[in-house]
């Protein structure tokens, strides 16, 4: 017997989205209002805000109460019932430096995981008005419209996004480099989440970056991968939560991407600096 039905994953599906466009909506109130803003262990460019805490609060509460046994883990803070089977997977601002400029591109990401696979995901962002969802084998949507990955089949034709770690800020950078010059571009938009979103919705080919944490990627991959696209390691290996490296595309963009990481001088050091991160 299957761990969960069809049924479940929908019941899964409408608990994300609604948590997700309740705190949305919260967020989207506090722009251009007063709120306390600290730094993560003292970095003037390492955000949270009182929002993000009243947000992942609100989603924690609700979860808990709704699904007492599964799992919860939280970027700022939740963590309950780990390494049993269902983990839900919060993240409340994705984005939060933007959301505290005012900066449209943020999110809230939730994810459900089984067994370390992602298999719901609701993304909101509010000043975008774009809401993303997808459960294991029902398509993903975009505002209640089935989206798909692009076609594009050279990294020549293609647009690329990537994000850069709060702590180690230039280790992407050998990498930006090189695919700046071989596409024709690269978006960093600062929020995983939404470029996740992007890469399943056919507007960007292929995502990657370092330093990424399971609150970043969860609901977004359960998404892409609705959406026909692919999520692999950087080196090709398959797709771990934890491992703090990711790359995502389309599906026909990713040999490509793998044969110069492959050969990338300064992956193996980058990759060891990800995982202090
Ligand atoms: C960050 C964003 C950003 C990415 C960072 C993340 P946060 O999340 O997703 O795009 O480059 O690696 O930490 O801190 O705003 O939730
Ligand atoms: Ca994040
Ligand atoms: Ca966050």
């Amino acid at each position: 017997m299957p761990a969960f039905s069809k049924n479940d994953l929908k019941k899964f599906l409408t608990v994300a989205k609604d948590l997700a466009l309740q705190a949305g909506t919260l967020q989207k109130k506090m722009i251009g209002k007063k709120f306390k803003i600290d730094f993560k262990n003292g970095d003037s460019n390492n955000l949270v805000t009182e929002i993000d805490k009243k947000s992942e609060l609100l989603i924690v509460k609700d979860l808990s109460k709704k699904f007492p046994d599964h799992g919860i883990l939280g970027e700022e803070g939740s963590q309950r019932n780990l390494g049993q089977g269902f983990e839900w997977i919060i993240d409340p601002i994705d984005g939060t430096t933007n959301f505290a400029h005012g900066h449209p591109y943020f999110a809230v990401s939730i994810g459900l995981a089984y067994l370390g696979k992602p298999i719901v995901g609701a993304i909101y962002a509010p000043l975008l008005n774009e809401l993303y969802t997808a459960a294991e084998g029902q398509g993903a949507y975009l505002n209640g419209k089935r989206i798909k990955v692009s076609s594009t089949k050279k990294l020549k034709l293609a647009l690329l996004s990537t994000g850069f770690s709060y702590k180690r800020r230039g280790i992407n950078l050998p990498n930006f480099e090189h695919f700046l010059f071989s596409t024709q571009g690269i978006r960093r938009g600062g929020a995983a989440s939404i470029d996740l979103c992007y890469v399943a919705a056919g507007r960007i080919d292929a995502y990657w970056e370092l330093g990424l944490k399971p609150w970043d990627i969860t609901a977004g991959i359960a998404i892409l991968k609705e959406a026909g696209g692919y999520a692999t390691s950087m080196t090709g290996k398959k797709l771990d939560l934890h491992a703090q490296n990711l790359l995502t595309s389309n599906g026909k963009l990713h040999k490509e991407m793998l044969k110069f990481f492959e050969k990338a001088p300064e992956l193996d050091h980058e990759l060891d600096e990800a995982k202090s991160l």
